[in-house]
Parts: C-alpha cells; sequence; structure tokens
C-alpha cells in the first residue's frame, strides 16, 4: 500500500515537474523577437548622395581615416562622431597652400582634423563657442575654434575661418556638416592667412597619436538582448507546487 502511494507521488511529482518545463519552453518560444538595432549611418553612403563631396571622400579612402571614422559612428554607446565635409570645389580652389605638398602623414593629420569624436547638433556649437577649443580626432594641438555669429556657426582652425552651410546628417550618433573651406591646421600650415608670399610648409610635424579614440572596439560588440523569461508569478506556483509535492513524498515514506 506504502509502495503504492509513493510511486503515484512520483508520477505526480513527474507530471508537474514536466508540465513546468513544457510551459517554460512554450512562453520562451512565444516571447517576441528583440528589436533590431537600428542600422549604424553610412558615411560612405552619406557623402556619395549628398555634396558633391568625392575628393574628401577620396581622402578619408586612400588616408585610411574612413574606417576609424566608421568605427566610431557603429559605436551605439559611444560618443558619437561629427564631421565637417568641403565640397569638391573648395579642394580645386584650395591652390596656396594646397595639400599636393604634404607628406602622408600631414594629410591623414588634415583629415582628422575634419573630425570630432563626439556628436554635436546644430544647436550644440552655441555651446561650444563658451568653451573654447575642441579637440580633433587628430589630437594633440589640432583643435578647432567655435563661434556662433547671429546664428551662423563659425570654424576657425587657426589658419582659416569658415563656416558651417548646411547639415548633411544630424542624427545621434552622427553628425555631418557642409562647410565652406578645408579646415588648414596652424599646426601644419602656420598661424594663419598668408598676406603675399605663401607660408612655407613646415617640416615635417611631430605626430601625437591620431588613432587613439579609434582603437578601442571592444564596447562595440554587445551579444543580443536576453530573452524574456517565463514570469516570476508563474514560477513561484511551480516552486510551491514542488515544496508541496515534496511534503507528500516525505509523509508517505
Ligand atoms: C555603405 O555605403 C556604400 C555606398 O553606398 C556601400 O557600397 C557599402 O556597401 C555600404 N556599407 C554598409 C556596411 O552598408
Ligand atoms: C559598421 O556597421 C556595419 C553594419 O552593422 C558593418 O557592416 C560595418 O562593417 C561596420 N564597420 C566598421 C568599420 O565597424
Ligand atoms: C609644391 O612643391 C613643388 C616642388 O617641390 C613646388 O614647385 C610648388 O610650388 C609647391 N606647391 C606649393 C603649393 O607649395
Ligand atoms: C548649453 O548651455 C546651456 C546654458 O549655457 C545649458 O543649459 C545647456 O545644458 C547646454 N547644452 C549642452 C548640450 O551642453
Ligand atoms: C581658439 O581660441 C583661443 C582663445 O579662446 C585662442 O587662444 C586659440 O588660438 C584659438 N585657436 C584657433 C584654432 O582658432
Amino acid at each position: 500500500m506504502k509502495n503504492i502511494t509513493y510511486l503515484f507521488a512520483t508520477i505526480l511529482l513527474m507530471l508537474i515537474c514536466s508540465s513546468c518545463n513544457a510551459q517554460k519552453k512554450a512562453t520562451l518560444a512565444q516571447s517576441p523577437a528583440p528589436a533590431p538595432e537600428p542600422e549604424p549611418a553610412n558615411i560612405t553612403h552619406l557623402l556619395d548622395v549628398a555634396g558633391p563631396f568625392h575628393t574628401f571622400l577620396k581622402y578619408l579612402e586612400s588616408t585610411n581615416v574612413l574606417g576609424t571614422l566608421q568605427t566610431q559612428a557603429n559605436k551605439t554607446d559611444g560618443e558619437g562622431l561629427t564631421l565637417f565635409v568641403p565640397k569638391d570645389d573648395s579642394f580645386t580652389s584650395l591652390k596656396n597652400p594646397s595639400l599636393s605638398n604634404l607628406t602622408d602623414t600631414q594629410l591623414k593629420q588634415v583629415i582628422l582634423f575634419h573630425a570630432l569624436p563626439h556628436f554635436y547638433s546644430l544647436s550644440d556649437f552655441k555651446n561650444l563657442s563658451k568653451v573654447g577649443p575642441v579637440q580633433t580626432f587628430a589630437g594633440g594641438a589640432y583643435t578647432l575654434n567655435f563661434t556662433d555669429v547671429s546664428g551662423t556657426v563659425q570654424v576657425s582652425s587657426g589658419w582659416s575661418v569658415t563656416k558651417i552651410s548646411s547639415s548633411v546628417w544630424s542624427a545621434a550618433p552622427v553628425g555631418v556638416y557642409q562647410i565652406d573651406m578645408v579646415l588648414l591646421p596652424e599646426a601644419i600650415f602656420g598661424p594663419s592667412v598668408p598676406s603675399v608670399a605663401a607660408p612655407p610648409p613646415a617640416p615635417e610635424a611631430h605626430v601625437p597619436a591620431a588613432d587613439a579614440p579609434s582603437d578601442d572596439t571592444s564596447d562595440a560588440d554587445k551579444g543580443p538582448p536576453a530573452t524574456k523569461e517565463p514570469s516570476s508569478s508563474y514560477r513561484v506556483v511551480c516552486s510551491l507546487v514542488f515544496a508541496l509535492s515534496g511534503v507528500l513524498l516525505l509523509s508517505v515514506i
């Protein structure tokens, strides 16, 4: 008699157990698929369709800066990116000084000088005019000054002053703004607009660690969001049934 009760209790327990598991599996299967992450802004595509910014895009590619910037743009939990892009005719009209006599390292610095390792919306630039020089991706002495002149954002590179003429893309974490002139860093081209004689190209500048902000990609790859667990109240009921069965089993034995 005792044996039969024992057998019965065991079967009961197994049934409850499998029911719990089945319920758990069903709940897991039913939970909706996690919402897909929004696609990161594709810098190549942005510069391809607007502009024309083909010259700047070619420089981004030839100096390998594009990968650095796209990596920064891809980080959803990072600082973001602000990029200033001159149109093709800004490069054409850049005669004296020109970019043609720069070393590869200097050219890369000039291109990195057009990017800030932080996302700024157009309205943020008003604030930036109060904080003073802003660090660019080129690092070190390669800073830009922003001034708000009756609603127009002026950008000063030390060598030249230009303005933001339009917004190509502005949605965190990526801002791309068209500027009227190529930004020439003081650190390479000297302190000011030349009067008559062109400033002699600076000797090979010592170059600060330009790639530093882009090296850390580890936090970019995050696992997919965890699947939803069955509701805790259901789990409580299951555990309760388990406990009761245990008591029953003990009392039978
Ligand atoms: C980015 O855009 C370019 C040009 O439209 C395209 O060739 C490239 O495949 C795109 N890259 C990604 C990752 O979507
Ligand atoms: C940026 O993200 C896109 C889409 O997720 C991916 O195809 C591309 O390889 C990434 N690029 C970099 C430089 O991380
Ligand atoms: C570039 O260098 C060449 C020769 O090395 C020189 O003739 C030319 O004037 C230089 N251009 C500029 C813009 O400095
Ligand atoms: C800009 O400055 C104002 C006050 O000067 C401040 O309230 C606001 O939070 C600042 N915005 C940003 C993005 O720093
Ligand atoms: C930026 O402004 C500071 C003063 O606030 C000045 O000392 C510096 O030379 C300026 N730099 C550029 C690149 O305009």
